[in-house]
């Protein structure tokens, strides 16, 4: 499978045939997993010598598959194709090192345009085969729930919608500014997870800080509802920011409280147990309305 760092040198290196055909993969994910030839000639009015070679190299390179009744878009292919149009509308320059990789994305280093610190984060989930019930049962809702690259996109809208609209807040969120198919381009937070810190110098103070992130998205109907200390970069002013917000839910949810007291109660269970701290979660809970 091409890593990120392969797909970003197979965008420099595909010709506007192989685009082409890359591109009715790509608009054929909603409706048709498997397409053939046929499919492909009638779509893009090529011929059909054009589509064979065409074919040869997307498979060649690991951005389809063959299957019995056709092809297949793999998830480098959806990579190569949302890299191609970052790189194309001048969002990206290139990508560079790994940031991360989480149980469900990959994030990649990037920089704009005007050599600003980028951070790409491309959506993963069914990489690996989960057991975690929650994710699943949210994912049986989706009818297309074999369809991967469609959930991951649908994942990229949400975090992206999530990020637009808790960015209009006073929280610190990086900020987003584009997406693209399964990826979303944010600012890159320079800063280290909660759970990698050794030690902090006063850990009530940013769990107070955090806290305060928590209550600023509550307010404005949103509960992050995955929270914990592998969300949280703490940066070297020692400001926190929270990340990871695609499966966030608004305060209409049927779980809402369920959410709220969950994230609640992992952040506080992290400084009790680590830090010795002597807090609260019902009286946290109260102090989200104030
Ligand atoms: N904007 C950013 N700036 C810098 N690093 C980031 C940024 N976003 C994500 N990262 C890094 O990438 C890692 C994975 O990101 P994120 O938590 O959003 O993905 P995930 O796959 O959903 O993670 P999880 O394993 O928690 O499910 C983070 O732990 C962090 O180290
Ligand atoms: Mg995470």
């Amino acid at each position: 499978m091409p890593s990120l760092k392969d797909c970003a040198s197979i965008v420099k290196k595909l010709e506007s045939l192989e685009y082409r055909v890359l591109k009715i993969f790509v608009s054929s994910i909603k409706h048709h997993e498997i397409i053939n030839n046929y499919n492909i000639i009638s779509y893009s009015n090529l011929h059909k010598d054009r589509v064979d070679y065409a074919l040869a190299i997307l498979l060649k390179l690991k951005l389809i598959a063959k299957t019995e009744k056709g092809f297949k878009l793999l998830t480098s292919g959806l990579d190569v194709y949302a890299l191609k149009i970052l790189v194309d509308s001048g969002i990206i320059l290139g990508i560079g090192n790994s940031l991360g990789i989480g149980k469900e994305s990959d994030v990649v280093a990037a920089v704009s345009d005007i050599g600003q610190q980028r951070a790409v984060k491309f959506f993963r989930i069914g990489r690996i085969s989960f057991t975690d019930t929650k994710r699943k049962r949210s994912l049986e809702k989706n009818k297309n729930v074999n369809n991967w690259l469609l959930i991951n996109i649908e994942a990229a809208k949400r975090e992206y919608d999530f990020l637009i609209k808790l960015k209009s807040t006073k929280m610190n969120i990086a900020t987003p500014y584009f997406r693209s198919m399964h990826s979303i381009v944010m600012d890159r937070i320079d800063g280290i997870r909660l759970i990698e810190m050794k030690n902090l110098e006063n850990p009530r103070q940013i769990f107070y800080k955090v806290f305060e992130q928590i209550r600023i998205a509550y307010k404005e109907n949103i509960i992050n509802s995955d929270l914990s200390e592998y969300n949280i970069l703490l940066d070297g002013n020692n400001d926190v920011w929270i990340i990871d917000w695609p499966q966030a839910v608004s305060l209409e949810h049927p779980n809402a409280e369920f959410l709220i007291k969950r994230d609640l109660r992992n952040i506080i269970r992290y400084f009790t147990r680590k830090y010795d701290l002597n807090l609260d979660e019902n009286s946290c809970y109260d102090g989200l309305l104030k």
